[in-house]
Order: C-alpha cells, then structure tokens, then sequence
C-alpha cells in the first residue's frame, strides 16, 4: 500500500537544547513523503519528487500547512478523563477526593471500553499519535485500552497499575498478585502490533518495598518493556516518601534501590529534583517527563528545564499531560504552559526546544527515536499536518510572523486541537477535520 502526502514539513535533525535554530531544525518548504505499508520510504522537494511519483499513487497535498512528526505523550492517565477540572486540592487530597473514586469505575470493562475510546478520539484529535498511559490497577482496564488502540493502530505504551497500600480495598493488588497479572499482560499485548507494555507501580507511597522489589523484577525479566511512575510531584508527598521509607537517602533512590530506573524508565513531574537526582536519571538514562499544565493546575511547582538539560550531563525530557490532573489533550498547549514555567523559573523555552520536546526529543526519551519522532525514511508514517489558520485569530496572527520560529511560536500560544487539520497513523488518516465522520480505525481509512 502506497501513498503519498505533500506540504512544508517540519523536521528536527538535532537537539535544539544543544544547537542553534537552523542547524536542529530541518523544513521543507514544499516536500513529498512517500509511505509504503505504514513506513516513510522518501522525503523530497515536491517538484522534483512528483515527476517520477507513479501516477497510481493518491497525494494529500497540504499546501498551507505544516507537516509534523505525530506528538507524543509521556505520561497521562486515561480513566482520568471522566474528573478533569476537579478543583480545590493538592495532590494528595485530590488522589483521594476524586482519583481514587473515578479509578474504580474500571472495574467494569464495558465503562473501560468506552472510555478508552474517547480517550483515544482526544488524543488523535489533538495530534499525539503515541502516549505513556496509566490505566487502573484493574487488567480489564489494560485489555480495554490496548483493544481501542490496536483499532487505530496507533503505537502506544500503557501499563496496568500496581498498588498494594495507601488505596481504597477496591483498588488494592498486592506483590504477588500485581506481579502476576501485568506478566499475563505483558504476554498478551507487549509488541503485539504497535502496543508497547510500561510496568507502572503508581508511586513510591502505594507500593510497599516488596510491591517495588517485584515490579524491578517483572521489568528486568522483560527486555524492551517500559517503567513509568510518579517523582516528587508535591512537597508533601515528598514528606511522606520520606517518612515511608527512612532508610532511602531520597525518593528517587526508593525506586533506584528497587531496579527502578534505567532505559525506558519515565518518571512523571521530577519538580523538586536536586543535582544528585538529575545525576542519577543522567548516569542510569533515566527519562522524566514535564506536565506543566498538571503542576499548575495541582499547584505543584515549577518544573526545571534548563538544569535537566544541562549540556554537561543532559537528561531525557519529554512532555505529558498527565490528564486528569492536566488540563488539555493538547501539545500545543502543553508546550504553551511549559513556556510560561520556564518564564516563572527566570528562563525560556524556544519554539524549537518545544516541538522537539513533542517529538523527537520524546522518542530519543522513550527510545523509540530508531521509529518515531522525525519525517525520514525508515521511520513510522505518524504524521499530523499542524494548520497555522485554524482560527481567524490564528489566521490573523500568523500573517505577521516573519520567520518560522516565529509561526511555531504562534502555533503553540494560541492552537490547540482545532490546529489539527489531519493525523496519519501508519500512514492512514485516521483522524480529518473537515470530514462529518472525523474517525476512522485503520483499514477504514483509505475508502472514505
Ligand atoms: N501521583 C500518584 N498518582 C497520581 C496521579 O494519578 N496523578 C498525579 N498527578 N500524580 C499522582
Ligand atoms: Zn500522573
């Protein structure tokens, strides 16, 4: 199956934390990508390219768009959906307020189903074709999830959560239990098509030692499985980390102690990280992942880019929305607030630094950089065509932008899903805009 898409294309060729702007970046101002079973076979200048193009080969050709790379998601929960906007707490009441009772409702798959699904529309149609996604602590939960996702065939990351104390009874596994179920799990779904199997004990205070010791386990037994949890989020929860485990010299050594960092390993938020924190996710290639709309919301705190990144000794970075304590599906408002916490902290977050963070930087994070996060051949056709007009503001705004960087910086301050013309997962559109029927799963889309 070949096709074709053709538009100004945006690209990354190295890490705009480390080079100047022209030289990370990589657009084309008129390109044609070539895709062939759901891969990238060629990406060249349109007007040479479309000579030798077959004539059978269909071109959706996006002349006043920009063509990206898919974002993606490092950390966001999906059965959180059904509690967004739930105000008035920090972090621990607000687990317990309104969390911990929305969780339970995956006990039941039909609930789970449905709303894996939407979950999944959300996340199309605001342009993240891949995510790390917590699900309940209930299996059915995971099988609902990776059952919607394998429709879309988008390629997603997602984990059954561990929790043996500190939760409701109706919530609770135990080490064993927990250990045994996510096997089964990883067994059933772990590369399975596009799905990717995350090992996710919630955080430190819901899980006793042993529960820890076990996940560290049930990862190591596992190669090419991933490892997502929660890290200093909140001062209090901080506090009680400490309390909950004297021994451990910090929180981030808790899951160090357990196995738990290393490649493929996604700590959530990382707010209040010290040097000898940002050293140990350097030295074990630990990734983090920035919810800045989430910290904001929760009243968290101020997530430190500048020193994550530091040349010297740069961790992995990606950005989540960590729903439902974030409050947008959307990247580009998740790069929107990430600019205005790195504003806070009395540094900047570049248009450039942004898009990467949502691409390819996330891939290089979550190792996926050899599949995802560029337009190049070789890699996954997972491509979403970002539309600087998408409203009259945005129309009106980006007629004055005199560069680039300029028209991204627009894009992520004022766009949001409604600046997603198209996604391509696989190279199917899956998701159009313009079309009454915007959805389609894979296999449907080249008929509509
Ligand atoms: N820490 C432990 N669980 C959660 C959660 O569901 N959301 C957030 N934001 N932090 C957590
Ligand atoms: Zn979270």
């Amino acid at each position: 199956m070949r096709r074709a898409l053709r538009g100004p294309t945006l690209s990354f060729r190295g890490d705009p934390f480390r080079l100047p702007f022209e030289e990370a970046v990589h657009f084309r101002p008129d390109a044609l990508i070539v895709i062939e079973d759901g891969v990238i076979v060629a990406v060249e200048d349109a007007a040479t390219a479309l000579a030798a193009l077959p004539a059978d080969i269909e071109v959706d050709h996006y002349p006043d768009a920009i063509l990206s790379a898919g974002f993606i998601d490092a950390h966001v929960h999906y059965p959180q959906m059904q509690m967004i906007g739930a105000y008035g707490d920090e972090l621990l009441a607000w687990l317990e307020k309104y969390t911990f009772v929305a969780e339970q409702d995956f006990a039941d798959a039909a609930h789970a189903s449905d709303v894996a699904g939407r979950f999944l529309r959300e996340l199309l149609r605001a342009g993240t074709t891949t995510a790390a996604v917590y699900c309940t602590v209930h299996p059915g939960s995971v099988e609902a999830f990776f059952t919607e996702s394998e429709r879309f065939n988008t390629r997603m990351i997602a984990g059954k959560v561990l929790m043996d104390r500190n939760a409701p009874e109706a919530l609770r596994d135990t080490a064993e239990t927990g250990y045994e179920q996510s096997k089964a799990l990883i067994e059933r779904w772990h590369g399975r098509g596009r799905q990717l199997y995350c090992v996710t004990p919630r955080f430190a205070p819901s899980s006793t030692e042993a529960q820890l010791e076990e996940a560290g386990r049930l990862w190591r037994e596992h190669p090419g499985t991933y490892l997502q949890t929660h890290l200093c989020e909140n001062r209090g929860e901080i506090d009680w980390v400490r309390q909950l485990f004297p021994e451990r010299s910090s929180y981030l050594d808790v899951y160090d102690h357990a196995g738990l960092t290393g490649p493929c390993a996604i700590f959530g938020h990382a707010v209040y990280m010290d040097e000898t924190d940002f050293a140990c996710c350097h030295r074990t290639g630990s990734a983090l992942a920035h919810c800045p709309t989430s910290n904001l919301f929760l009243g968290s705190g101020l997530f430190k880019m500048v020193e994550a990144r530091r040349t010297d000794r740069p961790v992995h970075v990606a950005l989540g929305t960590d729903l439902g304590a974030g409050t947008a599906f959307s990247q580009l408002q998740t790069m929107n607030e990430a600019y205005k916490v790195a504003k806070l902290g009395g540094t900047t977050l570049t248009p450039a630094q942004a898009f990467w963070l949502a691409t390819r930087g996330a891939a290089e994070a979550l190792h996926l950089d050899d599949r995802l996060g560029t337009i190049e051949p070789g890699k996954e056709a997972d491509i979403i065509v970002l539309d600087p007009k998408a409203t009259p503001l945005l129309e009106f705004r980006s007629a004055y932008c005199r560069d680039l960087s300029e028209t991204l910086s627009v894009l992520m301050t004022l766009g949001d899903d409604r600046a997603i013309r198209a996604t391509y997962v696989a190279g199917e559109r899956v998701y159009d805009r313009e079309r009454k029927e915007a959805f389609c799963y894979a296999g449907e889309g080249q008929t509509q």
